[in-house]
């Protein structure tokens, strides 16, 4: 406690040339030789960077036997057909239209890989009064838990693996596309 009392004394009595030094903000005087260049911009998949899951969902959710991990629609949605995790239902629960008790049984959905997430949206838009609509389920589902959501670590929680910026009209939208 006392001494992080004494570190704000110290701090409150220096001038502020050499707090922003502290800070490691230093900022030169304008038109000085040596003035700092802005940083970079941060790397932003579609914006500032590549975009490596340029058709979102289906470029992402593949089946990837080099590490032994089977993320396809087709194999998820077999599985719910017969039996929903308990840690998904409790976010699809909580995702879903007031007054609707989730089954934990994926309906059959014969075509629907064929477009996604576009075939999905038919019953899981904003307007849904059976399913949970994905803009509430897909947040929660890939941006909840902190660091034991995969999608927050291995790909750092960017909204734009999903949302596609038009930077000359500024619309945002999400691509759609068969399974892989
Ligand atoms: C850049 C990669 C990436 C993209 C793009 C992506 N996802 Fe995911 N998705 C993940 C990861 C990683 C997880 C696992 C999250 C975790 O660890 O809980 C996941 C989990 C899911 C789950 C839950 C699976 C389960 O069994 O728990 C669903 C459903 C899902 N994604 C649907 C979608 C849909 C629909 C889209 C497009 C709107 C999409 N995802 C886009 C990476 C991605
Ligand atoms: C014909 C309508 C329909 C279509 C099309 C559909 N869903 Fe669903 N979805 C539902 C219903 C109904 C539920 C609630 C099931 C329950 O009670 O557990 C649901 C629930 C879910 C859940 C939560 C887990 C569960 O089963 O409860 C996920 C994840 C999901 N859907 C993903 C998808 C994806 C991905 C697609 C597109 C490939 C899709 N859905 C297409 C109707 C549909
Ligand atoms: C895994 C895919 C995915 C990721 C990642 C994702 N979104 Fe979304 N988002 C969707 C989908 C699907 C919809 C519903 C379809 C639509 O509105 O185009 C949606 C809808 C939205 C909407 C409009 C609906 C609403 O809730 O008002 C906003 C705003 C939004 N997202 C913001 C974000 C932000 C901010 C991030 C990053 C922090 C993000 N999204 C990350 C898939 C995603």
């Amino acid at each position: 406690m006392a001494h992080w009392r004494l570190i704000w004394v110290a701090l409150g009595a220096m001038p502020v040339s050499l707090l922003l030094a502290v800070a490691g903000t230093a900022v030169p005087p304008a038109g000085k030789e040596g003035a700092l260049p802005p940083p970079p911009p941060r790397a932003i998949p579609g914006i500032t960077a590549a975009d490596p899951f340029r058709n979102a969902c289906v470029d992402c959710h593949v089946a990837r036997p080099d590490i032994a991990v089977d993320a396809r629609f087709a194999t998820a949605l077999a599985a719910w057909g017969e039996t929903v995790r308990p840690d998904l239902l409790e976010r699809a629960q909580a995702a879903a239209p007031r007054g609707v008790t989730l089954k934990g049984k994926h309906p059959p959905v014969p075509g629907a890989l064929a477009d996604i997430p576009r075939s999905c949206m038919a019953c899981h838009d904003d307007a849904s009064k059976l399913a949970p609509p994905f803009s509430r389920l897909m947040h929660s589902i890939h941006l909840s838990g902190g660091e034991k959501n995969h999608f927050l670590t291995i790909f750092q929680g960017e909204c734009t693996h999903c949302h596609k910026l038009d930077d000359v009209t500024g619309a945002l939208s999400v691509p759609s596309g068969p399974e892989k």
